[in-house]
C-alpha cells in the first residue's frame, strides 16, 4: 500500500505546482473540478481503497479525506485573494474622472396644449364644474342633428366636416357632448368636455385640421344670462390672471338662442389698441349662448322646465393670446425651441 501513499504525496505536490501558476479568479474553478470533481484523481484512488488490506482502509481513507480537505481549503483562500484583485484593479481602472464637465440634462416637458387644457380644467372644476370626455369618432346625430343643425348646414358638408362612413364622423366640436350628457344626467348639470376636434379645412397659420377646444354647459331651473356673464368673467380672469372685462356680441350657432361671441379686454394693452387685438382693445375668445330648447328637448330635458347655458373655446388660441404665438401648425411641429418653454 506504500504505492496509495505514494500517489496521494503526488497528486498534492502536483496540486500544488498547478495552484501556484494560478493567476484567474475563473481558473480556480477549473482546478477546483480537476481535483475535487467526479472524474479527479482522488476519487479513483477512493475507489482503489476496495482492493487495498482492510486494516489498512482507515488509514488510507483518512489521508486522502485530509488531502481533499486541504485542497479545498488553499483553492478556497486563493480564490479569495484573487476576487478581491481582481475587483482592485476593475474599480481603480473604472476611476471616474470627476473633473470632466457634466452632460447636461433636460427635463421633459408639458406640451403647452395639455397645459392650457389643464389650467383651463382645474379653474373650472374650482368653480363647481364636472368634466365628462366624449368620443373623437362620433355619429352625425350627436355632433350635429341632435344640436339643432339644419340638414343644408354648410357645416354638414364634406369640405368641412371628415366623414367616415354616411353616418360616421370625426368630431367637428367638443358640442357633442351635450346631448350625450343630458341623456345620461338629470339637471342640474354643471359640465365640461375638453378634447379634440377635427375640421376638414387647408392647414394656414390660422386654422388647422387637428385643434382642442373646451365646452361647457350648466342647465338647471332658473338658469339666465346673467348666470352665463357672471361665470364668464370669473372664468376669463382666472385664466388670465387678472381682472379682466368681458363683453357679448350677438352671433349665430343652431344649438344656442340667442347666441353670442364672447370678446375679453385686450390682456396685452387693456383696451387701449395694440396689435394683439388688431387695435380693436378686444380679443375674441369663446362662443356661448343660452342652449336652445330643441337641444334640451333632444337630450330629453323638459324646456319649459329647464334652462341652460353652453360656451366652447378654442385651447390653441387661448395660448397663441396669451404666449403672441402667431402659427397654430406650431403646436404639432413638435420645435422643441418652442415646447421647451412651456413646464
Ligand atoms: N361649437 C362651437 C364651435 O366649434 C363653439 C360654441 C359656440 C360652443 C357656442 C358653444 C356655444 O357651446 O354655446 O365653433
Amino acid at each position: 500500500m506504500g504505492s496509495t501513499s505514494l500517489k496521494i504525496a503526488e497528486i498534492r505536490s502536483q496540486f500544488f505546482m498547478e495552484l501556484e501558476k494560478v493567476c484567474y479568479a475563473k481558473d480556480v474553478e477549473a482546478l477546483k473540478i480537476r481535483y475535487l470533481g467526479k472524474k479527479s484523481p482522488l476519487r479513483g484512488l477512493m475507489q482503489e481503497l476496495k482492493e487495498c488490506k482492510e486494516e489498512e482502509r482507515p488509514q488510507f481513507g483518512k489521508m486522502i479525506n485530509d488531502l481533499k480537505e486541504e485542497i479545498f481549503h488553499h483553492l478556497d483562500h486563493v480564490l479569495q485573494r484573487l476576487l478581491f484583485s481582481e475587483e482592485n484593479s476593475k474599480v481603480s481602472q473604472e476611476k471616474i474622472d470627476i473633473t470632466l464637465p457634466g452632460r447636461k440634462r433636460f427635463l421633459g416637458h408639458m406640451h403647452p396644449v395639455t397645459l392650457m387644457l389643464k389650467k383651463a380644467t382645474d379653474i373650472l372644476i374650482h368653480m363647481g364644474f364636472s368634466v365628462q370626455l366624449g368620443p373623437d369618432v362620433d355619429s352625425d346625430y350627436y355632433n350635429f342633428e341632435a344640436l339643432n343643425f339644419p340638414f343644408d348646414h354648410p357645416a354638414r358638408e364634406m369640405q368641412d366636416t371628415f366623414y367616415l362612413n354616411t353616418e360616421t364622423l370625426l368630431r367637428t366640436h367638443t358640442s357633442n357632448v351635450q346631448v350625450r350628457t343630458m341623456e345620461k344626467y338629470k339637471p342640474p348639470i354643471r359640465v365640461i368636455a375638453p378634447g379634440r376636434c377635427f375640421r376638414n379645412e387647408t392647414i394656414s397659420s390660422r386654422s388647422h385640421i387637428l385643434f382642442h377646444q373646451l365646452e361647457g354647459f350648466y342647465i338647471d331651473k332658473e338658469v339666465s344670462f346673467a348666470d352665463l356673464f357672471a361665470t364668464m368673467e370669473e372664468f376669463w380672469s382666472r385664466l388670465f390672471e387678472k381682472k379682466v372685462k368681458t363683453r357679448f356680441r350677438p352671433s349665430y350657432f343652431p344649438f344656442v338662442e340667442p347666441g353670442l361671441e364672447v370678446d375679453v379686454h385686450c390682456t396685452s394693452c387693456n383696451g387701449g389698441g395694440c396689435k394683439l387685438c388688431k387695435y380693436s382693445g378686444w380679443l375674441e375668445v369663446c362662443g356661448a349662448g343660452m342652449i336652445h330648447p330643441e337641444v334640451l328637448q333632444a337630450g330629453g330635458i323638459d324646456p319649459e322646465i329647464y334652462s341652460g347655458y353652453a360656451w366652447g373655446m378654442g385651447i390653441e388660441r387661448q395660448i397663441m393670446l396669451l404666449y403672441g404665438i402667431d402659427d397654430i401648425r406650431k403646436f404639432t411641429e413638435n420645435d422643441i425651441r418652442l415646447l421647451s418653454q412651456f413646464y
